[in-house]
């Protein structure tokens, strides 16, 4: 597999064309960014972690039946995935309240829902990302209704899957957010990625934030609660 020009460079990402034009390879860097880039850092690592959690997770997507853009991993930064167009929607499924969804609606984090909740954001930066329903995105043609019938139902089967798995890992799963992209035959997969920078993941036992909530708010110990949920994953995988 040969690593041809750079197609694009994103706030944690670059990928790049191969010389198969249905492979892209995705090369995770450690830049890290908040609030539609208006605040900027660096987590030292970040990419290897997010590289290496977000394949192992897309992994057991696949083995549970959900398809996904990944292939096969090149390197600690680099990976090989399905070159797919990306259905411009973030996609965010929430189990407790936190974040935008407590800001929005005056309520305190922490509040664990009877069932979990869905919504979407029109993925542009210049605009913000703002939320919009279905008839929004039907409108916009963001994509067909059968197409978000099933990017609802990926969403909710990633969501059962991973919450059961950072169970064992003795974290809780508060939110995340996903993106999907159509395939060479106009199938939808799971794309872009599953990590501490677009999940919320809160230690069991102590509510401890492992995730890019630190960095967010400036809460300390970024790298260290990257490694920490790594190495929880990595233990529960060893067992
Ligand atoms: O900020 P908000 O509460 O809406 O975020 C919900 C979830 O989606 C969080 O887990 C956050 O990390 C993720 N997210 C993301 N990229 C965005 C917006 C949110 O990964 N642009």
């Amino acid at each position: 597999m040969q690593k041809l020009e750079q197609i694009y460079e994103g706030k944690a990402k670059k990928v790049f064309k191969t010389d198969d034009p249905e492979l892209l390879i995705v090369d995770y860097k450690d830049d890290a960014t908040a609030f539609n880039g208006l605040k900027k850092g660096t987590i030292l690592g970040k990419g290897v972690i997010n590289n290496q959690m977000s394949n192992r997770l897309m992994a057991k997507m696949e083995k549970a039946g959900i398809p996904t853009h990944f292939v096969r991993e090149l390197s600690q930064r680099e990976t090989l995935v399905k070159r797919v167009a990306i259905v411009p929607l973030e996609v965010i499924v929430r189990n407790i309240s936190a974040g935008s969804f407590a800001k929005r609606y005056g309520v305190e984090e922490g509040i664990v829902f009877d069932q979990p909740t869905i919504e979407f954001s029109y993925k542009n930066d210049a605009l913000g990302d703002p939320l919009l329903n279905t008839y929004h995105a039907l409108a916009l043609k963001l994509a067909t209704a059968e197409e978000i019938e099933t990017i609802k139902n990926y969403a909710f089967a990633v969501n059962e899957v991973l919450k059961a798995f950072w169970a064992e890992c003795g974290v809780t799963l508060v939110d995340f957010k996903l993106e999907f992209g159509k395939v060479a035959d106009g199938s939808i997969v799971l794309a872009d990625e599953i990590s501490p920078d677009t999940c919320r993941l809160w230690d069991a036992k102590t509510h401890e934030k492992l995730d890019k909530d630190r960095f967010r708010r400036d809460l300390g110990g970024v790298e260290d609660a990257y490694a920490e949920i790594m190495k929880r994953l990595l233990d529960h995988d060893a067992q």
